[in-house]
């Protein structure tokens, strides 16, 4: 078994889980959970981010403390992603000590090699962004990012010497061709990391929520170098060697173009710095935007964190994933998130669009063959379902939808993958309609018409389980399937043929009953 690990970015406790981190995590699920159909050794991590000023910040506009503040919040997290149904083998909460050892360990081994050294720091500081800015940078005076003022700080402070390894991530990127995904992200870090890079101050002493460096007391770690080691932490590094060198070698991080910079220069250099390879692979992908959308009955019906938003433009960050998941169910939304933007560019996300795409893929597509084969499988097979017919034109497309599904997850794109394997669907739907079986006497030609319509739904629900792990489960019991779609094993759970006739298929209520727009 081949090993995959694969991460999310951990998330700030300062906010709720909204769309946008749903986005990634249901991703990365999306892509873990293919990779275990597949066989892999699949290692599937995600966690909160619980560090630094804007935590302390946070906490403070709450009247509480940051312990208290980190532990509720963190927990908000871990509820949302258990109800999205992600299949994470770990969360990592920053404050814990297995992070706070790997850490120090880790900055100690960079610090002993020569690579980290006292300075004085005077910069523009925006506590939001955690990062400093050049006065150039700032837009009227205020973060480019946040629109806030930004502080000026003077800090003694460790730096790391990020500017000794300019030359080594070039090469590194010119021998690795595909270390950074999409090819247009790939550029940006490349084009930044040409126009020469500065040593970044590494430490805090302006505050103690952090992980203290352990040869000055008086220090605590910048949060994005103890963040980013958190990717290490949860497989062993210093721990346990045999599996974090079993690991790190497959390490795939998913990450949005926000922390580009982060992943794709400083922590490769952190890694060269400490003597361990960089990750194997970084996929970018965009944002999903709101484009000023205004609160409408849907939206009201959705939901939405946060108070007082009803009198303002709706951002993605005000819209709550659990209230789109109790409007339009798990499976749905997951289907959504990954059918929708293709990962690596940005999107509009929108409710309406949701509703569109739910009633055209899921309504009239994926329900409807289901509804309409169980049924006929009743009045016209007595409810046994019968084998497939193995001359079926289906056939022949389901392997060609299977070579193109895997194609499309191995180069991140679930969207594509999902677009072919509804196009089996789809294919599945006009075939009844070409031959009504419903108007035909019981016998073989019947049979062979509803038993590879079976057989499509079998394999269609292998090929969605990752995308809708849930909805995967509940059409194999209806097609009287044993067992779990979601532990089968590819390819060989695709290859036509192994629907067995004579399971006792049952009609149900239809799995996504039409929503009105
Ligand atoms: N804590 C850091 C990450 C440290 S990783 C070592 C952080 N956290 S965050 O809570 O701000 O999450 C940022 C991530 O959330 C983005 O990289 C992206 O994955 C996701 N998204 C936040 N807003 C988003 C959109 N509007 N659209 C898509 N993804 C979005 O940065």
């Amino acid at each position: 078994m081949p090993p995959y690990y694969l991460t999310t970015p951990i998330y700030y406790v300062n906010d709720a889980p909204h769309v946008g981190t749903a986005y990634t995590t249901v991703n990365a699920d999306a892509l873990a959970r293919w990779h275990r159909l597949l066989g892999d050794d699949v290692y599937f991590m995600t966690g909160t981010d619980e560090h630094g000023a804007k935590i302390v910040e946070a906490a403070e506009a709450h009247g509480t403390s940051p312990q208290e503040w980190t532990d509720r919040t963190s927990a908000r997290f871990v509820e949302a992603w258990k109800r999205l149904n992600i299949s994470n083998d770990d969360f990592i909460r920053t404050t814990e000590p297995r992070h706070h050892a790997v850490v120090q360990q880790f900055l100690q081994q960079i610090y002993d090699n020569g690579f980290i050294e006292l300075g004085t720091y005077t910069g523009l500081y925006c506590v939001a962004c955690e990062d400093y800015y050049t006065p150039e940078q700032l837009i009227d005076g205020k973060c480019p990012v946040h629109g806030r003022p930004v502080i000026e700080m003077q800090e003694e402070n460790y730096f790391f010497r990020l500017s000794a390894f300019e030359q080594q991530l070039i090469d590194y990127y010119a021998g690795h061709p595909e270390f950074v995904r999409p090819v247009s992200k790939r550029n940006e870090a490349l084009g930044f990391i040409r126009t020469g890079l500065k040593d970044v101050s590494i430490t805090r002493t302006s505050f103690r929520w952090g992980v203290p460096v352990p040869w000055d007391d008086g220090h605590v770690f910048y949060v994005w170098y103890d963040a980013l080691i958190n990717y290490l932490t949860v497989i062993g590094y210093g721990t346990d060697p045999e599996r974090f060198a079993s690991m790190w070698g497959a390490a795939h991080h998913l990450i949005g173009k926000d922390i580009l910079k982060f992943h794709c220069v400083w922590w490769p250099a952190m890694c060269m710095a400490a003597g361990i390879d960089p990750p194997a692979e970084i996929f970018v992908h965009g944002y999903l935007l709101m484009g000023g959308q205004k609160l409408s009955k849907t939206v009201i019906a959705a939901g939405v964190v946060g108070e007082g938003v009803d009198a303002r433009e709706l951002n993605i960050t005000d819209v709550s994933p659990l209230a789109l998941a109790d409007e339009f169910g798990v499976d749905p939304l997951r289907y959504h998130l990954l059918r929708e933007v293709p990962l690596g560019g940005d999107g509009e996300f929108s409710f309406e669009g949701i509703v569109t795409r739910y009633n055209s893929d899921l309504a009239n597509n994926l329900g409807n063959l289901l509804s309409r084969v169980t049924t006929v499988v009743h009045s016209k097979c007595a409810g046994i379902g019968p084998a497939p017919d193995p001359d079926s034109p289906l056939a022949t497309r389901a392997s060609e939808v299977l070579a193109a599904a895997s194609e499309a997850w191995a180069r991140w794109a679930p969207h594509e993958a999902l677009e072919v394997t509804w196009r089996l669907i789809g294919e599945a739907n006009a075939e009844l309609e070409a031959t009504e079986p419903w108007k035909m006497d019981p016998g073989p030609a019947v049979d062979a018409v509803l038993g590879s319509a079976l057989e499509v739904l079998r394999i269609v629900a292998v090929l969605a389980a990752p995308a809708m792990p849930e909805t995967a489960v509940e059409i194999w019991r209806r097609i009287g399937m044993e067992g779990d779609p979601n532990a089968a094993r590819l390819p060989q759970a695709a290859v036509w043929g192994a629907y067995p006739g004579g399971a006792t298929v049952i009609k149900g209520d239809p799995l996504f009953p039409r929503r009105k727009a």
